[in-house]
């Protein structure tokens, strides 16, 4: 024999120096749930050891993660059931929940990317990313709300605002009003393409904010989010994202959707970004309370993974637990 393969897996030093993926703290987003109140750190049901907190506590939370090489964490708030209505108007409030986030994070530690959900579900009376008007959600209507909503994020100081809606020519308003304000620094990292998933379940436990079944209401965010079955399409929303002035695309959720992760790194020349999202954690948190796997393995071959199939950053529940594995 003259080739024989398993030379380079011989042991760990061979292997980690022949290693073609590595997993650092660099590459994730920490996504954190932020509520009203003080001193409050309520577990969320369907995300074991995941939390909503409040703004003290969140002080506390991301001088840990800066302690850990964690650079980023991307901000969503549970708001208040009086305060949501169907026009978002809580989401404009200079001095809002997610505003004041923003200036708390950024006060703890200065250094910190803040990037902040821009969508209307929590905001929203029916738990839907747009306005709802006659069973529809409005396009139009809803993007010019966002693009405040970005602005006003940008105030608060925040580094990117990331849209989660997938409505239509959103990036390019929000892209047009932000330079117009002057706010030319601030980033806009996109989810391009996001999926009208099942593994959302837990996200909308955490934060309120599932679509209210009532008459008129759509039941499901299919009219927006895309169709787990197509590929082709989420090159063509994410060309288009990219030309609409996105700085970081994304796709949503992880590892039913690596093939697009590829598809993507292949066709743009941005960075990609994953979002491993809540169902995804929530199985490996309830398999490994079962016993039936190993946690820390199975969490951090199927980081590596994403990151295999072309991801430069993934935001994930797990960026913690795995930042203190591997740093
Ligand atoms: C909504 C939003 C969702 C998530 C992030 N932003 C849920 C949804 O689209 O219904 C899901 C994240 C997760 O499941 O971890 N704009």
């Amino acid at each position: 024999m003259l080739r024989r393969n398993r030379r380079l897996r011989s042991n760990e030093a061979i292997r980690s120096m022949v290693r073609e993926t590595v997993i650092s703290p660099n590459d994730f987003i920490v996504p954190l749930f932020v509520v009203e109140g003080k001193n409050v750190k309520e577990e969320i049901a369907s995300m074991p050891n995941y939390y909503r907190m409040s703004l003290d506590l969140l002080e506390k939370e991301v001088k840990e993660l800066w302690k850990l090489g964690l650079k980023s964490v991307l901000l969503f708030v549970k708001v208040p059931e009086n305060l949501k209505d169907n026009a978002g108007t809580e989401a404009l409030n200079a001095d809002g929940l997610m505003q004041r986030a923003v200036k708390t994070v950024k006060n703890a530690v200065p250094e910190m990317l803040v990037m902040t959900d821009v969508a209307l579900d929590p905001y929203s009376a029916y738990g839907h990313d747009g306005i709802v008007a006659n069973g529809k959600i409005l396009n139009d209507d809803t993007t010019a709300v966002l693009s405040e909503m970005a602005l006003s994020h940008a105030r608060a100081g925040a580094d990117f605002v990331a849209p989660s809606d997938m409505m239509d020519g959103r990036i390019f308003e929000m892209r047009s009003l932000l330079e117009d304000e002057g706010f030319d620094d601030t980033g806009i990292m996109s989810y391009s393409a996001k999926y009208a998933s099942a593994f959302y379940g837990p996200f909308r436990d955490a934060l309120d904010s599932a679509p209210v079944d009532a008459e008129n209401i759509p039941k499901d965010k299919k009219t927006y989010q895309m169709d787990p079955a197509n590929r082709e399409e989420a090159v063509k929303e994410t060309l288009m994202d990219i030309e609409e002035g996105a700085d970081i695309v994304m796709v949503k959720p992880g590892l039913c959707y690596l093939d697009i992760v590829r598809d993507i790194r292949n066709a743009v020349n941005l960075p990609v970004a994953v979002y491993q999202v809540s169902g995804e954690y929530a199985m490996i948190k309830a398999a490994a309370e079962k016993g039936w796997l190993d946690h820390d393995a199975v969490m951090l071959e199927q980081l590596t993974a994403i990151r295999r199939a072309g991801a430069s950053l993934i935001a994930s529940y797990f960026a913690k637990d795995a930042a203190k594995l591997i740093s």
